[in-house]
């Protein structure tokens, strides 16, 4: 599957490195050439002879090395000829350095001189995962095209939390997703909403909601990566978007549905993954609201259901998918709306992933059983939902 493909895989100091192997070993066996290069600190962990003994290739270790002298400028030959440069575990360290330009080992080096397609697999202590740098970083990173895998929550070194790397498995589908990228979405124009909307109460409030937009974003890629024409419509989020993604920004519930309702009818599919403010103020003051009263009502006025709208437009060919957030009988209420709403498919997500990176839900389609994922990366759940819209 990999015949022809070549990989430049790196592996950094996390624990993590030994599953590396297990990466380097899938690939070959696939039919890729793979080249690892290794920092000094994953030396410490894993043998560069392990790495040698199953890419059957020299391990990169220093760019100065002998064991390279075949090959003119080392890390410009390679990273010429690669179609994919990895990470594999990828430390807050190599994210960091990627991130700003730092060419001081031959990883960072072959990263910065690289123009292939690039995949991270974060791997680290959940703390550190959590800083607002790394997470920058990784939003400079993403905003240039490189995309990452996992972390998933797990058991690590330092205990249980966020922070553990993506299995060996899901790394080597990803590599073929980007390698041998499917088209069964090629030609299809498809329009997805996502984040949340938000209702003014006076020009610097508003009533909004937590959905951080990752959903959809996801969903975005993935449709593009599979060969969609992608007009996303979102709501205010900080996710990077996409390449080669049209994005519409919107605020409120209102410009969501104008937004949808002038597109739809050039769409073979709507997936409205945005979380829609179901209620806004009746009236937005004009002025700043001051406190005045000891309390303040406010009065609260539905907005429009957009499916509803886009069922009386809705063409055989066309086709709807949802997402039902229920707190409650979960599958009975995003059946209940499956229905009422005229759609092809919903996806009932957990409440508690609602703003997470991993998401854990069902799929229900009107002929079929519920398909149900748990703790899954917001990308492989958009994976799993595109293949079931192309299966209805
Ligand atoms: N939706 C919509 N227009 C709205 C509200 C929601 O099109 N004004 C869409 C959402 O994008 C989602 C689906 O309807 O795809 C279900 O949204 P959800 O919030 O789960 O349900 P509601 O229809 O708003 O009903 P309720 O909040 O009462 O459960």
């Amino acid at each position: 599957m990999l015949k022809d493909k070549v990989i430049i895989l790196g592996v950094t100091g996390g624990i993590a490195a030994y599953k590396a192997c297990e990466v380097v070993s899938t690939l070959k066996q696939l039919g890729a050439e793979v080249w690892v290069v290794m920092t000094e600190s994953a030396t410490k962990l894993v043998t560069p002879l392990t790495f040698r003994t199953l890419s059957t290739n020299p391990v990169i270790t220093d760019l100065f090395s002998n064991e390279l002298a075949g090959l003119n400028v080392p890390h410009i030959a390679l990273t010429e000829k690669a179609d994919l440069v990895m990470v594999v575990p990828a430390t807050a360290n190599i994210i960091g350095k990627a991130a700003s330009g730092i060419a001081d080992d031959p990883l960072s080096t072959m990263l910065l001189s690289s123009k292939a397609k690039k995949l991270f697999a974060p791997a680290m202590n959940t703390r550190m995962w959590n800083n607002s740098v790394v997470q920058e970083n990784i939003k400079k990173l993403k905003d240039l095209g490189v995309q990452f895998i996992g972390p998933v929550e797990g058991n690590l070194a330092c205990g249980w939390g966020m922070g553990k790397m993506a299995e060996p498995e899901e790394i080597v589908n990803r590599v073929i997703e980007i390698l041998v990228p499917k088209l069964d979405f090629k030609g299809k124009r498809v329009l997805i909403t996502a984040g949340g909307t938000r209702e003014p109460l006076d020009p610097v409030r508003f009533i909004g909601n937590r959905s951080s937009g990752k959903m959809g974003f996801a969903l975005a890629q993935a449709a593009r990566t599979r060969g969609a024409k992608v007009t996303l419509i979102s709501g205010p989020t900080h996710e990077p978007l996409p390449l080669d993604v049209e994005l519409v920004k919107v605020e409120t519930a209102a410009e969501m549905k104008a937004a949808v309702l002038e597109r739809f009818k050039y769409a073979d599919l709507l997936v409205m993954a945005a979380a829609v403010a179901d209620y806004r103020p009746a009236k937005a003051s004009p002025k700043k609201l001051k406190k005045v009263t000891e309390r303040l009502q406010l009065l609260l006025e539905r907005t429009e259901d957009i499916l509803a709208a886009v069922k009386r437009l809705k063409t055989k060919k066309q086709k709807v998918v949802g997402f039902a957030l229920e707190t409650e009988d979960v599958l009975a209420g995003a059946a209940k709306k499956l229905k009422e709403k005229g759609l092809d498919l919903v996806v009932a997500n957990d409440p508690s992933t609602f703003d997470g990176d991993l998401i854990s839900g069902s799929i229900l389609s009107k002929d079929g059983k519920p398909e149900h994922f748990s703790g899954l990366g917001k990308d492989q759940a958009a994976g799993i939902i595109l293949d079931r819209i192309k299966g209805i």
